[in-house]
């Protein structure tokens, strides 16, 4: 079994310190919604973010939605292989049904989003939800999780590759892979503290996105291999 953690995640309703701010208004009059159920988004909310501590790790949840899109629609997912994890920025986890068939639109899944954060479940009240968030901070759902490995995939680890990386995961067994959901920086070393090892598996930088497919695809690989041998 893999779990896929997507770490520090941009994934946050409007902060308190910013809901007054112009654009916050503008874009939840137009939403339909009340400012503290939207998202906080860098393509709108721009200047009010400079306010913001770690501003340039924050406010981005196509980050969040294109991995979740790319990772729930894998044959390894298909297959009953994967679990995913998203934990925010600001320290709740939440925890994707394989099952869960998220809105390819944004604003929807914004919507979807934004009801997570209030009713701490969608949809609200079910018993197997899509979706269910709860404030814990990362070692505690590692902890939950009992992986016998785990990695952090970062630009920062020592270098590897993705064909390595998941040898040693389908040799070890269930594991967690932990993929920084935020566009810019380094992890935090409070995260790497938690993990056996941290890895970066090219050169430069890349996009969350581009990570998380590849590594489920080399994993899908991996394990086919080893299942045949
Ligand atoms: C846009 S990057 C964050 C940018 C950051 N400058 C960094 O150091 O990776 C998003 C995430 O993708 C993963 N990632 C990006 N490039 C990587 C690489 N070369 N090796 C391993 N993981 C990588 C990491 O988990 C990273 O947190």
């Amino acid at each position: 079994m893999l779990n896929l953690v997507l770490v520090e995640a941009a994934l946050e309703t409007v902060p308190r310190v910013i809901l007054g701010h112009p654009s916050v208004r503008r874009n939840a009059r137009r939403r339909r919604k009340i400012p503290q159920e939207t998202l906080l988004d860098r393509s709108l909310h721009h200047s009010a973010m400079e306010r913001l501590p770690d501003s340039h790790k924050r406010g981005r949840p196509d980050i969040v939605h294109i991995c979740l899109l790319e990772a729930l629609g894998t044959p390894l997912n298909a297959e009953g292989g994967l679990r995913i994890w998203v934990h925010t920025y600001g320290g709740y986890a939440i925890e994707v049904s394989p099952k869960a068939r998220l809105p390819r639109d944004r604003g929807r899944f914004d919507s979807l989003v934004g009801q997570l954060f209030s009713e701490g479940r969608v949809p609200p009240g079910a018993e197997s939800p899509l979706m269910a968030l709860d404030q814990k901070d990362m070692g505690a759902l590692l902890r939950e999780m009992e992986p016998v490995y785990k990695i952090a995939l970062t630009s920062r680890g020592e270098p590897s590759t993705l064909e390595e990386v998941c040898d040693d995961l389908v040799t070890k067994g269930d594991s967690a892979v932990l993929v920084g959901a935020f566009p810019h920086g380094p992890m935090r070393d409070e995260t790497l503290s938690l993990v056996d090892r941290a890895v970066s598996v090219h050169p430069t930088a890349l996009e969350t996105w581009v990570v998380t497919s590849r590594l489920i695809y080399e994993y899908e690989r991996r394990l086919a291999k080893s299942l045949t041998s």
